[in-house]
């Protein structure tokens, strides 16, 4: 059975971007895909708690779809967290809205591959920079898959942006059909 896919996108200037937007062309018609762009529908950053979390509680899985900004989400994306995740909604008593449902990071990356490793520039990998989002999704007993990352994007040419979109395409219509990684 179809699963319905919740994509909570955060990028503050989308119109600069390239990556991102290649990307979100790429899924937002998606059949069983919500695309739910954070800045346009929030940019005084006042977000609609209650309206957010029936959207939670209607989708299966959620894709957290950011630029990685200093080794994290851009700051809208953590106010979600912060404001919707709720005591007694997510987590502690009472708080089962999350259980049981399937999360993806979808980040972008500025720097390549190598900085993210022992001993590159940036010393760890992406999956370790991201470990509090992990435990967020891990305390609301949300499944926190494999994020599907994509590096060095300013380096990529036209054709490399399209092939990666697709390659997110693919990945979150597996999601929709209930196959964690293609
Ligand atoms: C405020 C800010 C912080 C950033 N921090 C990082 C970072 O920590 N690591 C990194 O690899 N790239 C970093 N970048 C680069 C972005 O991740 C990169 O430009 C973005 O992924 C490109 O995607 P886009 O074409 O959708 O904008 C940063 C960019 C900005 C503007």
């Amino acid at each position: 059975m179809a699963r319905q896919v919740l994509i909570l996108f955060a990028h503050p200037a989308l119109h600069r971007s390239r990556m991102n937007a290649a990307m979100s062309e790429a899924v937002r018609d998606l059949a069983g895909v919500t695309f739910h762009d954070l800045y346009g529908e929030y940019p005084d950053f006042h977000v609609d708690v209650a309206r957010e979390q029936a959207l939670v509680k209607g989708h299966d899985v959620m894709v957290w779809q950011h630029p990685f900004y200093w080794y994290s989400a851009p700051a809208l994306l953590k106010e979600w967290l912060d404001v919707v995740l709720e005591l007694g909604f997510a987590y502690g008593e009472g708080g089962t809205a999350l259980r049981g449902k399937r999360v993806l990071s979808a980040i972008t990356t500025g720097g390549p591959p190598e900085a993210y490793q022992p001993g590159g520039s940036n010393r760890f990998t992406v999956r370790e920079l991201m470990v509090p989002f992990e435990q967020t999704a891990h305390l609301c007993g949300m499944e926190y898959l494999e994020p599907f990352l994509l590096h060095g994007v300013r380096q990529l040419n036209p054709a490399e942006v399209r092939e990666r979109a697709l390659q997110y395409r693919a990945r979150v219509e597996a999601l929709v059909s209930g196959i964690p990684a293609p």
